[in-house]
């Protein structure tokens, strides 16, 4: 765990434009000043990532959110009032403390209050706000533990403060409220059902939106194998296909279920909560396996009323489309 030194040589090190990966309650960040554009540049050749999208800037407390909006609906309020510090990034028209670097270029801007304690600290021992994206390679897997962010950030990012292992696993729930209508851009542990009530109204769905979201385009979130979602009647067929075609193969999730040799097994638990929390390991394990082909085996959405399914179900499905380019290792 980052020891109170550690902190401190954190926030110099956000002082002087440098990038430091820290832990949240959802994924790992790569972070830089917000108000220091330098320095949030860095994060976009860091990553590898376009710079024409927008990045999350992370306050201490709920009462920033009005230096980085000039226009904050009553739902934001409440939501944030209800919901921070916690894993909800709120989209809001933005000020002109919100440099065209952080939101794309955008005339809106992502704000969260993150509650993890190192995340905390950080935020106030430096005393800004922080931009960060969750801190992996464009494109691939996010990164829920501090050893993930050394292997593929190593030589990339000043210091890794350790958190330990993320709760969440998922990255934030993004609720646009710069429309007329609310809309959810990405879902995550806070539920729709959650915003819905805090909000007093119905959401409407992603695909009425054309906002500019990276967790939005058809693939991502991916490890380098394969990826299929198999449901459990027709695991043993596909994977009999794959071991004939000489293919490696890893399957998440077949609890029970006798595999034929060879044939790796991942667990990633029971329920939505474990799944959620040990998705990005479980699909990192898939590649340090060597495996070329990753089955995953999905309870029916039914049978899971946490909603936090709905959110896992995404992330996978973006990890079984098409690959636009190779993700980086
Ligand atoms: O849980 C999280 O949100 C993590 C932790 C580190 O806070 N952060 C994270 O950042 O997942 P990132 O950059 O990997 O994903 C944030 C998403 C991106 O898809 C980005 O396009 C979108 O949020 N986003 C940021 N600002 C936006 C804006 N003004 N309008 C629309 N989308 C925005
Ligand atoms: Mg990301």
């Amino acid at each position: 765990m980052a020891t109170a030194n550690e902190i401190k040589e954190a926030a110099a090190i956000l002082r002087s434009g440098g990038l430091v990966a820290f832990p949240t309650e959802t994924v790992y960040g790569l972070g830089a000043d917000a108000d220091n554009e330098a320095g949030v540049r860095k994060i976009f050749a860091a990553k590898g990532r376009p710079a024409d999208h927008p990045v999350i800037v992370h306050l201490a407390e709920m009462m920033e959110m009005a230096e980085w909006s000039g226009q904050i609906p009553k739902e934001a309020w409440r939501l944030a009032e209800k919901l921070w510090p916690g894993p909800l990034t709120l989209i809001l028209p933005r000020s002109s403390r919100a440099k065209d670097v952080v939101t794309g270029g955008l005339k809106t801007v992502g704000l969260r209050v993150p509650s993890h304690p190192v995340a905390q600290a950080l935020l106030r021992e430096f005393g800004g706000a922080i931009a960060a994206p969750s801190a992996n390679r464009f494109g691939h897997v996010s990164p829920t533990r501090a050893e993930h962010v050394r292997r593929e950030m190593a030589g990339r990012v000043d210091l890794i403060l350790d958190g330990g292992d993320c709760e969440v696993g998922l990255e934030s729930t993004i609720v646009d409220l710069s429309g007329d209508e609310p809309v959810i851009l990405r879902p995550g542990a806070i539920t729709q059902q959650q915003v819905e009530a805090v909000c007093g109204r119905h959401m409407a769905s992603p695909e009425t939106s054309s906002t500019r979201c990276s967790g939005r385009l058809a693939s991502h979130y991916a490890p380098r194998a394969e990826l299929e979602l198999v449901e459990t009647a027709a695991l043993m067929e596909k994977v009999q296909t794959l071991a004939q075609q000489g293919k490696k193969v890893a399957v998440l999730g077949a609890g029970d279920v006798r595999l034929p040799p060879g044939i790796e097994r991942i667990d990633w638990g029971g329920t939505s909560e474990e799944k959620a929390h040990n998705l990005y390991a479980a699909l990192r394990e898939v590649d340090e396996r060597q495996c070329q082909w990753a089955l995953v085996v999905m309870p029916p959405l039914e049978a899971d009323d946490s909603g936090l399914a709905a959110a896992i179900l995404d992330r996978l499905q973006k990890a079984a489309a098409p690959r636009v380019s190779e993700p980086s290792p």
